[in-house]
C-alpha cells in the first residue's frame, strides 16, 4: 500500500510493531544517542516524533523536558496513549513540521525521518525555519535524513527489515519508497528524494552554522559483520547544525 495524504495516519500501528528493532537499536539509536551525548536536563523537541520512540529515550535518559509534535494525530495517539500508561512527563502536539508554533527554548530538536517528507524546498525550509525558532540560540539540530549517497542498485536492506527505493539517478524531488517489513507483510510510504547540496543549501539557508554529516555507526555490542551489508550501503545520514544565534524566524 503506498499512501500520499496523511499516509502515516493509515501505517501508524503497523510501523509501531515494525521489525526494524536489531537496526535501530545498534545502529541508529546508538548512532544519534552518542552525538547527543549526555541528555541530563536538557529541553528537547522531538519533531516527527512519531508514536514516541526516541521521544520516550529522550525522557528516559534524563532530559528536562520533553515535547513530542507529528503531523500525524494516529502517530500523536500512540504516543498520548503510551504516555498515560507509563508517565513520563512528556507532552505530545499534532502539527506539521513546517507550521509548527514555538512551543518553547530547547537545546535541541530531534527530527528523525522527517526532511524528507517535504513536498517542495518551500515545505522543507519551513520545516527548518520553525525548528530554528524553537531552539535556543546555539541549541543543536539533529536530523536523520535519507543519505543521498545510497545506491539503489546496491547493497539493499532488506535483512535488516526495511528498504528505501529512489531510481538509479535520481533528482530533487524525485519520489522514493521507503517499505517496511511488518510481521509477514510489508507497509510502503512515500517520500522524496532530495540531493546533498539541496539539504545543505536550505539548513544553512535557515540560519544554521556547524552543519555535520555524520555517517551512521554500529555499536560497539552489536554482532559487527550482521551490519556490513548496511554500512557498505547506508540508507541515512545523521546531520548536526547549530540553531542561529538570535533567530532566524
Ligand atoms: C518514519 S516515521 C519516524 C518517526 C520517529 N521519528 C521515529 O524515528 O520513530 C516519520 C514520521 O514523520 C511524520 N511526518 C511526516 N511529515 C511530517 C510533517 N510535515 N510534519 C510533522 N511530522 C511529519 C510522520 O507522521 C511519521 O510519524
Amino acid at each position: 500500500m503506498t499512501l500520499h495524504v496523511d499516509q502515516y495516519d493509515e501505517v501508524a500501528e503497523s510501523y509501531q510493531q515494525a521489525d526494524l528493532t536489531a537496526f535501530r537499536t545498534l545502529v541508529e539509536a546508538h548512532s544519534l544517542l552518542d552525538t547527543l551525548g549526555p541528555a541530563d536536563g536538557l529541553r528537547v523537541l522531538d519533531v516527527a516524533c512519531g508514536e514516541g520512540f526516541y521521544t520516550r529515550r529522550f525522557a528516559d535518559l534524563g532530559a528536562g523536558q520533553v515535547v513530542g509534535v507529528d503531523s500525524s494525530a494516529e502517530m500523536v495517539r500512540l504516543g498520548r496513549s503510551a504516555e498515560e500508561e507509563q508517565p513520563r512527563g512528556i507532552v505530545y502536539h499534532v502539527h506539521d513540521a513546517a507550521r509548527m508554533p514555538v512551543l518553547g527554548e530547547f537545546d535541541v530538536v530531534a527530527a528523525t525521518y522527517l526532511l524528507h517528507y517535504a513536498v517542495d524546498l518551500d515545505h522543507m525550509r519551513a520545516m527548518c525555519d520553525a525548528m530554528a525558532a524553537n531552539l535556543r540560540p546555539g541549541g543543536r539540530l539533529l536530523t536523520l535524513i535519507p543519505n543521498p549517497a545510497m545506491d539503489p542498485a546496491g547493497p539493499g536492506s532488506g535483512k535488516y527489515g526495511f528498504t528505501l527505493d529512489w531510481p538509479l539517478h535520481p533528482v530533487d524531488g524525485d519520489p522514493a519508497t521507503l517499505n517496511v517489513a511488518v510481521g509477514g507483510s510489508t507497509v510502503s510510504v512515500s517520500l522524496r528524494y532530495w540531493s546533498e547540496r539541496t539539504y545543505r543549501e536550505v539548513i544553512t539557508g535557515a540560519g544554521y552554522t556547524d552543519v555535520r554529516w555524520h555517517p551512521l555507526r554500529v555499536s560497539p555490542d552489536a554482532p559487527r559483520a550482521f551490519f556490513d551489508d548496511y554500512l557498505a550501503n547506508p540508507h541515512a545520514v545523521l546531520v548536526e547544525a547549530v540553531a542561529p544565534r538570535g533567530g532566524s524566524y
